[in-house]
């Protein structure tokens, strides 16, 4: 079995054979899920062609002899300016997936991400990392719950808040609607014999710590199986949301806060206001407001007007580490992925995401050398071609 995901991650040699992998092994409705964007896919395609059009500046003859990817993140020491960012049912993906995650992500030393819609539960992966994780929250309709899932990411040690705010309502996904992701879910008959061709992936989460919501299962009451669980979330997204919630959030909260979401320089102002660490310049990849400019298009905007303010961290469309070189020309200090490692995680599970931890780590630090810099914090917007 081990020799088998070996002799695979051989031939894997970027972020696109993992996601050819994975389309062969997870079923169509959740392969789907993650791809996807909204509605048309306007800014899911923006966030790529939007990256490519950014030039990195060949230089030569430069020594680049000692060079190292390693950087601060919310004040911690990190091999890489590189987090896990947070996604919905990642263990749907595969079994178990956030604790694989999670793990693959430490092992790497970078930070993961958990989602407040993940599959395995705060409490599940804390007993089963050695490491403290960040908690992404969507502060839903009924406050009570929201505020002990707050004390339940501070009893498991989380070491930061990442709170998303670009969520509060859904963007429709076509997609899902046709798979039957839609709530309340009701899986296509073709979906489900497509499961059947997938034993691999049936196995992985049938042996999964869980099978529907982890954080609200057992916590919400009334709300035991998947169908109102997901109903139930479905009600939850709170359209009355606004700035004096996140001042109630950070009330609670004892730790670091990241506001994730921003991609106006008027709301990053107002971030700032919050006291937060750090904002993250983000369009939810491209599966909220569609026909929102790329994130890679707002950043520079966004760092020039609050990067001395705020730790500025980025995502959207990243899949290689010429695109993490490109973000923090631009201001980034640090780079989430969303679907770069959860193709990873399909294909081959853990070994998978430290794959596409690995790849992106590679191509950063070679891109780095060819455009003579050594060190993170050289980098700026001198790299690339006006
Ligand atoms: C399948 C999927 C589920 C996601 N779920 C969440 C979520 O639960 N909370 C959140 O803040 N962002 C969520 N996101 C957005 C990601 O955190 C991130 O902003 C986005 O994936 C970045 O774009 P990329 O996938 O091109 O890297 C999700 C993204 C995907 C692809």
């Amino acid at each position: 079995m081990i020799l088998g995901v070996r002799g695979k991650m051989k031939n894997i040699t970027c972020i696109e054979d993992l996601r050819q992998l994975a389309r062969r092994k997870v079923p169509r409705a959740f392969f789907d899920y993650a791809e996807a964007g909204s509605y048309s896919e306007e800014t899911l395609r923006a966030n790529r062609t939007d990256i490519e059009k950014i030039k990195l500046r060949q230089r030569v003859l430069v020594n680049v002899a000692t060079r190292d990817t390693s950087t601060t993140i919310l004040g911690e020491k990190m091999s890489l300016p590189l987090a896990l960012g947070p996604v919905a049912m990642t263990g749907l993906e595969h079994g178990n997936g956030e604790i694989l995650a999670c793990r693959a992500a430490h092992n790497a030393g970078i930070p993961f991400t958990m989602s407040t819609l993940s599959i395995c539960s705060i409490e599940d992966v804390a007993a089963a990392v050695k490491k403290p994780f960040w908690f992404q929250l969507y502060v839903m309709k009924d406050r009570g719950f929201v505020r002990s899932l707050i004390e339940r990411a501070a009893a498991a040690k989380c070491s930061a808040l990442v709170l998303t705010v670009d969520l509060q309502v859904l963007g429709q996904r076509h997609i899902d609607i046709k798979n039957g992701l839609s709530v309340p879910p009701a899986l296509k008959i073709k979906n489900l014999i497509n499961m059947g061709t997938k034993p691999g992936w049936v196995f992985s989460v049938l042996s999964g710590k869980h099978w529907t919501f982890g954080n609200l299962h057992g916590h919400v009451k009334g709300m035991e199986d998947v169908k109102s669980l997901a109903q139930w979330v479905g009600s939850q997204f709170d359209e009355s949301l606004n700035w004096k919630d996140v001042e109630w959030v950070r009330n609670i909260w004892p730790g670091k806060l990241v506001i994730k979401g921003i991609l106006d320089v008027e709301d990053a102002k107002l971030a700032v206001k919050t006291g937060a660490a750090a904002l993250v310049v983000s369009n939810h990849g491209g599966r909220q407001l569609d026909g929102a400019p790329s994130s890679i298009s707002i950043l520079p905007k966004v760092a020039d007007a609050v990067g001395s303010e705020i730790e500025v961290m980025f995502d959207g469309g990243i899949r290689t580490g010429q695109d993490v070189l490109r973000a923090l020309a631009l201001g980034a200090r640090s780079c989430l992925i969303g679907r770069a490692y959860i193709f990873g995680l399909g294909a081959a599970g853990e070994a998978g995401v430290a794959k596409a931890i690995d790849i992106i780590q590679k191509e950063l630090d070679v891109s780095m050398a060819l455009t003579g810099v050594k060190r993170i914090n050289e980098i700026g917007r001198h790299i690339l071609v006006q």
